[in-house]
């Protein structure tokens, strides 16, 4: 069965909301990292490319950027609970200013596999930033050091969150239900 068919989309965070937030956490980053000699953004793929690419012209720092790979959702909406690293970072981040970057925190389960394993690589610091952030869905105990919206258990589409693939391409993001839910509003 097509996972995109029976599927309504309404209106949740828009494009402007999100450019004010982003900027916002790019003044942050710029303000807390502004003493060091340069920051190193990784951004979790695939759902952190939109957002990673946004908040790095919001940084008014020398920064440099690589991706990490993981998949735990595939093409379902539930967290197979298993993290795969599906690609590794291009360069060592030993001694490097590194925050990682991710579209949403969930579970908390991709987040604890990435500290852990990337604190091996012995980088000088290592801070998280997530546009967004769903508290109570938490498996394992995690804060993120930077959020850009703390959001009820909603499953959300855009900005590169996706539902089976589709929807990052999306500048708005929305929240994705059935379509015979009666509260829907199409967009
Ligand atoms: C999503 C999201 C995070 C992770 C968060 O990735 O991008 O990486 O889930 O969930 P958690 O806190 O429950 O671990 P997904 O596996 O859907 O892959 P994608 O980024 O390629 O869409």
């Amino acid at each position: 069965m097509n996972p995109l068919s029976g599927t309504t989309l309404r209106a949740f965070l828009s494009a402007v909301q999100i450019q004010e937030r982003v900027a916002a956490l790019g003044q942050q980053l710029t303000h807390d990292y502004g003493g060091t000699n340069a920051l190193h953004l990784i951004g979790v793929l695939k759902g952190a490319w939109v957002f990673l690419a946004d908040l790095v012209r919001q940084v008014d720092l020398p920064v440099t950027c690589d991706f990490i790979g993981v998949s735990s959702y595939g093409k379902r909406t539930v967290n197979s609970g298993v993290v795969r690293l599906t690609l590794d970072l291009a360069e060592p981040i030993a001694d490097l200013e590194v925050v990682l970057v991710e579209d949403i925190v969930d579970t908390g389960l991709t987040m604890r596999f990435l500290l852990e394993t990337l604190s091996l690589r012995n980088p000088r610091s290592l801070r998280t930033c997530t546009l967004l952030d769903k508290p109570s869905r938490r498996i394992v105990p995690f804060t993120p050091d930077y959020v850009g919206f703390t959001i009820p258990d909603y499953f959300v589409v855009g900005y590169g969150l996706d539902l089976a693939g589709a929807y990052r391409h999306l500048p708005y993001i929305a929240i994705c239900r059935p379509s015979d839910s009666s509260e829907e509003t199409a967009l």
